[in-house]
């Protein structure tokens, strides 16, 4: 059985794969051209794939031996899953092990921007910090505030959960009813998607990327946030219209931004690479030693169990047969 693995991992995958798997790993550390995914993806039976490879019909129906795709993510956006589920591939993805690491990340944004830490930094490594006083690079107290969740996943829940030890205020918008006595556990009030914009100091999102989410921010929802709100992004990039956050931010609608995703990644608008007022990091949610080990080990797992015939322990669709 080969199993293809598009990049590096933070774990040796041989010991989960077994002696009978030839493995297939591409060593670089950037994202294969797509002529060499096809490629190499044509002899596979599995595929342990990143979030930014493009799992769809055309290498599907280039890869007839392909029975599982295990996504090394929680977010398969990346993935046509209904075209693997008519072609009796299974899609697995990589949740829970993500959460905390995720959920910190987003937090090392949100204090990052809220407290200004990109422009002190500058200010003092240029050599521009002349001495202490009492109006220097004022931010935002977060005791008191609203964080606003958008999306109450495991993650949006371990971010609300921390918002506790700041003493903030958090309501959440989810697209389903979250029962009462989860709300309360974590001291969180669900609301409509309105009252969420018109509400929160702080806004973190994170509901999956579909075609539903695609612009929910853009320059209509920045016009119904608080006049300097800050907006964090830790889901997926195309969840906000980039042009339009450069808008609000230029015109003073919104207060600054903490971005790990971007529309096109790897690609950032050139106008957020120039602002003081964002905070901008290369999609590393989950990038802590632990946890990619941890995500590693779970695709590597279910690539296991569904190449012996098993079922897989994080499945996302239910292949036809
Ligand atoms: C990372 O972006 C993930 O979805 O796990």
């Amino acid at each position: 059985m080969r199993v293809l693995i598009t990049r590096r991992l933070a774990i040796d995958p041989r010991p989960l794969l077994g002696p009978e798997a030839v493995i297939d790993q591409l060593e670089g550390e950037r994202a294969p051209v797509r002529e060499l995914l096809l490629e190499r993806a044509r002899e596979s039976h599995a595929l342990l794939s990143m979030v930014v490879d493009k799992i769809d019909a055309e290498l599907l129906d280039q890869s007839p031996l392909l029975r599982i795709v295990a996504n090394h993510a929680v977010g398969v956006d990346n993935i046509d899953v209904p075209a693997c589920t008519a072609r009796g591939v299974q899609v697995t993805n990589t949740p829970d092990v993500l959460t905390d690491s995720t959920a910190d990340l987003t937090w090392t944004l949100l204090l990052a921007v809220a407290r200004r830490l990109r422009e002190g930094e500058r200010l003092l490594r240029e050599g521009r910090f002349l001495g202490w006083t009492p109006t220097l690079l004022l931010g935002l107290e977060l005791n008191g505030a609203t964080l606003g969740v958008h999306g109450f996943g495991r993650i949006g829940q371990a971010v609300a959960r921390r918002a506790a030890g700041f003493g903030m205020r958090v309501v959440f918008h989810s697209r389903s009813q979250v029962p009462q006595a989860l709300a309360q556990s974590l001291h969180a009030r669900q609301v409509p998607f309105n009252e969420l914009l018109a509400s929160s100091d702080i806004i973190s999102i994170h509901c999956p990327s579909t075609p539903e989410t695609l612009h929910a921010y853009g320059a209509r929802q920045f016009a119904a946030m608080k006049r300097g709100a800050i907006l964090i992004n830790t889901a997926r990039g195309p969840i906000v219209d980039e042009a339009a956050l450069v808008a609000a931010l230029e015109a003073g609608t919104l207060g600054g931004a903490g971005l790990d995703v971007f529309e096109r990644e790897p690609l950032v608008n050139p106008a957020l690479l120039g602002r003081d007022d964002v905070v901008l990091l290369p999609h590393l949610g989950s990038a802590t030693q632990a946890t990619r080990a941890r995500m590693a080990t779970l695709a590597l797992t279910d690539i296991a169990r569904v190449l012996r015939g098993e079922r897989p322990l994080h499945p996302v669709n239910q292949p036809l047969p």
